[in-house]
C-alpha cells in the first residue's frame, strides 16, 4: 500500500516525501462509554491510513486521495471545504492553529486499507496520520494525547459528530499485542497484553451503513447527559455518568424518562463489565472475558438500542457456536461490524454458517475481516 502511495506522490510531486501511518482500531469491550468519561478497551489494528507528504511554501496545500481518486487544492486560511475527506485534514490543521501552532502548507498523497464504513475508525486514522505527520514535519511539539484531542475536536467542529476520544487515542497509542485500558476521564491508560493463543479476532461486517448513525449518536449523548442532570440535582460532585452508581440511578429513576434510565443503566453496567473483563484478561482467562463481550452486546442492543437486525442476527449465531468465546457489535452502532473472539478450530465452520445464513436472510454475503492487534501512529522508514 505504502509503495503505491509513494509512487503516486513521485508521479504528482516528485521526490522528497516523508511517509507516515496511523491505524484503524477495534474495541474489545466498552462502547458509548468514552463520551460518558468511562473506560474503553481498544487496540490498534494492522490496517492503516498512509500518507506521503512534503512541506511547501505558501498557504495552499495540494492533496490527493488515492481511495477516492480525487485531488484538491486547499487554502488552509480559507473556508471549510465541501468534500468530507478534505474536512478531516482541514479540521486537523485548524485545531492545531487554535492551539497556537504554525502549520505550514504541504503536498501529499494518502490512502489506506482500513475498510471504509465498517466501524474500524478510518476517520480517526485519517485525523491521526495527518496530526502525527504535521506535528513531526513542522516540529509542533504536540504530545500523542494532544493529537488525539485534536482529532476528536476535528470530528466535533468540522464533521459534526460529538464523538469521544477512544478512536483517535487507539490510533495514536496502539501497540502490537496489547489493548489499551483507557480511563476517558483522566486519559490514564494501561497496556494490557492481548495474545489469546489458539484464538483469532475476527470481524463480520453487517454491510449496513446507516444514515442515522451520527444523528442517533448525538441523541444518545444527550440522553446520557439528561440522566446525569437529574442525579446531579441531588448528589454533589456528579459531573458525568462516571460519577453515577446504579444505586443513585435507581433512587432518582422516577424523575427521568424510562428511555434515559435505560441508556444510563447500560453505560454504568458496561463500565463494570469492562473492568471485570480486564481482570479476566490479565489472568489469561479469555473464556470469562468473552462472556462479558456477549453481555455488552445485549446491553447495546436492548438498553442502549444502537444495534440493528443484521448485527443481532450475526451475534446470535455466534453466541450459539461452540468455540466462540465472545462476540459483540462494535463502535457507534446502527451498522458496522460484530467483533468475535473465536477459537482457531471453530473459525472456518462458523464463517461458512454465518455467511450462508446471513445471505439467506438479508440477500448478500457479509464481508469478513481478520485483524491482528498492531502498532499505533508512526513514521515509516
Ligand atoms: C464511535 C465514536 C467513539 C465511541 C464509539 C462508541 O466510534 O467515534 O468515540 O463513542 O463510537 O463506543
Amino acid at each position: 500500500m505504502i509503495y503505491k502511495i509513494q509512487e503516486e506522490f513521485q508521479k504528482r510531486f516528485g521526490e522528497g516525501a516523508v511517509c507516515y501511518a496511523s491505524p484503524g482500531r477495534v474495541n474489545l469491550i466498552g462502547d458509548h462509554t468514552d463520551y460518558n468519561l468511562g473506560f474503553v478497551l481498544p487496540g490498534a489494528i494492522d490496517k492503516a491510513i498512509y500518507v506521503a507528504i512534503r512541506p511547501v511554501e505558501g498557504t495552499v496545500c495540494r492533496l490527493y486521495s488515492m481511495d477516492y481518486g480525487e485531488s484538491l487544492e486547499l487554502d488552509m486560511t480559507g473556508s471549510l471545504p465541501e468534500k468530507l475527506w478534505a474536512r478531516f485534514i482541514y479540521g486537523v490543521v485548524q485545531e492545531m492553529k487554535k492551539r497556537g501552532a504554525e502549520v505550514g502548507a504541504f503536498e501529499c498523497v494518502f490512502g489506506g486499507d482500513v475498510p471504509l464504513g465498517a466501524g474500524l475508525s478510518s476517520s480517526a486514522a485519517l485525523e491521526s496520520v495527518f496530526g502525527y505527520a504535521l506535528n513531526d514535519l513542522f516540529s509542533l511539539g504536540f504530545s500523542r494525547a494532544d493529537l488525539a484531542r485534536i482529532g476528536q475536536m476535528t470530528e466535533h467542529n468540522y464533521v459534526g459528530v460529538k464523538c469521544g476520544i477512544m478512536d483517535e487515542f487507539a490510533s495514536l497509542f496502539g501497540q502490537r499485542g496489547k489493548v489499551i485500558r483507557l480511563d476517558c476521564r483522566s486519559l490514564e491508560y494501561e497496556l494490557v497484553p492481548f495474545e489469546p493463543a489458539g484464538c483469532r479476532v475476527m470481524l463480520v461486517d453487517s454491510m449496513v451503513k446507516h444514515s442515522l448513525a451520527s444523528s442517533e449518536y448525538n441523541v444518545r449523548r444527550e440522553q446520557s447527559e439528561a440522566g446525569v442532570a437529574v442525579v446531579a440535582k441531588h448528589v454533589k460532585g456528579v459531573e458525568s455518568l462516571r460519577d453515577v452508581t446504579m444505586d443513585m440511578l435507581d433512587t432518582y429513576k422516577d424523575e427521568m424518562e424510562p428511555v434515559v434510565y435505560r441508556r444510563c443503566a447500560y453505560v454504568i453496567q458496561e463500565n463494570l463489565r469492562l473492568l471485570e473483563g480486564c481482570d479476566f484478561l490479565k489472568r489469561g482467562d479469555y473464556k470469562a472475558f468473552g462472556q462479558k463481550m456477549f453481555g455488552s452486546h445485549e446491553g447495546l442492543s436492548r438498553e442502549y438500542e444502537v444495534s440493528c437486525a443484521e448485527l443481532d442476527f450475526i451475534e446470535e449465531i455466534a453466541r450459539k457456536t461452540p468455540g466462540m468465546l465472545g462476540a459483540r457489535m462494535m463502535g457507534g452502532g446502527f451498522g458496522g461490524c460484530v467483533i468475535h473472539l473465536v477459537e482457531e478450530q471453530a473459525h472456518d465452520a462458523y464463517l461458512d454458517e454465518v455467511k450462508s445464513r446471513f445471505q439467506a436472510r438479508f440477500g448478500q454475503i457479509p464481508r469478513v475481516i481478520d485483524v491482528v492487534i498492531g502498532d499505533g501512529a508512526r513514521k515509516l522508514a
